[in-house]
């Protein structure tokens, strides 16, 4: 057993331990800046990216500057992961420089490794499997449009990729239900549903009707995921799937539409949509800075007590 806080996934963290990170990044949100005025001046943390991003590079550079910290960046292009450095050496070396890494990678197992052999906090910045900071701010931004996350329910349409796992796992912490509308072939593992349910989750696979009837929040993003190479298939399998005027109209009155972004317009979303009243999608973005400066207070700082 380790001390260090990591934030790997939602599903390895206490629902208590969650919602206090929201709050503290509600209240950086608010100017109430619990630990102070610079908090974290004179740490730095590591940003690496496997991956291309836009909201996550700039939300976590920008927010640690906001708490008085300094940010590194390395792309596996430029950095010697990409000639093959192994994640644990370099986990390692960052750990004698840095005060916390983040990163974004292919598979979980890269994070895991990472986590094993960094001597500083981790933080998942996305991976094949999951992506927990974008789900932190989706929760915050519900909360924010539906003053509660308890007794809502979530329609996830689409690709069963790994922001739904994120929203899963939240699931089983946040007391809210999720249907899910997904073709086959793309969809979650049912394990990880059943562990979710098992842990108090709500959440099941069902037909695109049933889970856009009575939903309070509906939620779709890309149907290619970075990484994936099945284009002309995933085009086709998920066709029926789109989020148009029609299929938003089946939620009830008051639902909000999310999407983590990058959105791939007119496919899995209309313009008409995601542009619409009911979409929220940009204050998911903003909010990504919020509670992940929530995030970056636990890991680097604990929790207020
Ligand atoms: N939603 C999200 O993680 O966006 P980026 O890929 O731009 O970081
Ligand atoms: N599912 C998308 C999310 C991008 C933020 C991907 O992994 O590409």
């Amino acid at each position: 057993m380790t001390d260090i806080r990591h934030f790997l996934d939602i599903d390895v963290l206490p629902s208590g331990t969650l919602n206090d990170i929201l709050t503290l990044g509600d209240s950086e949100k608010a100017g109430k800046a619990p630990f102070g005025d610079k908090p974290l001046a004179g740490k730095t943390l590591a940003l690496i990216f496997e991956k291309p991003s836009t909201r996550t590079r700039v939300s976590f550079e920008v927010g640690m500057r906001q708490l008085g910290g300094d940010v590194v960046v390395l792309d596996a292009d430029s950095s010697q992961l990409g000639r093959g450095e192994t994640i644990a050496d370099t986990a390692r070396v960052l750990s004698r420089f840095v005060d916390a890494i983040m990163i974004r990678t292919t598979d979980e197992s890269k994070l895991l490794e990472m986590a094993k052999y960094a001597t500083v906090p981790v933080i998942n910045g996305l991976t094949d499997q999951s992506h927990p900071c974008q789900i932190m701010a989706d929760l915050m931004t519900i909360k924010e449009h539906k003053g509660r996350l308890d007794g809502l329910k979530f329609a996830w349409v689409g690709d069963g990729n790994n922001v739904s796992a994120s929203f899963i796992h939240a699931s089983s912490k946040f007391g809210f239900s999720m249907d899910m509308a997904c073709p086959a072939g793309y969809r979650p593992n049912q394990g990880m549903i059943e562990t979710a349910n098992v842990d108090g989750g709500k959440v099941r696979m069902t037909d695109l009707d049933s889970a856009l009837a009575g939903a309070d929040v509906v939620v779709t993003d890309c149907w290619v995921s970075m990484g994936d190479e099945d284009y002309d298939a995933r085009m086709e399998a998920l066709a029926p799937y789109q989020i148009n005027a029609k299929t938003m109209a089946q939620a009830k009155d008051d639902a909000i539409f999310m999407h983590c972004l990058p959105a791939h317009r007119n496919e899995e979303v209309t313009d008409e949509v995601i542009d619409g009243p009911q979409s929220v999608v940009f204050d998911e973005a903003e909010n990504r800075l919020h509670a992940q400066k929530g995030v970056l207070l636990y890991c680097f700082n604990g929790l207020p007590s």
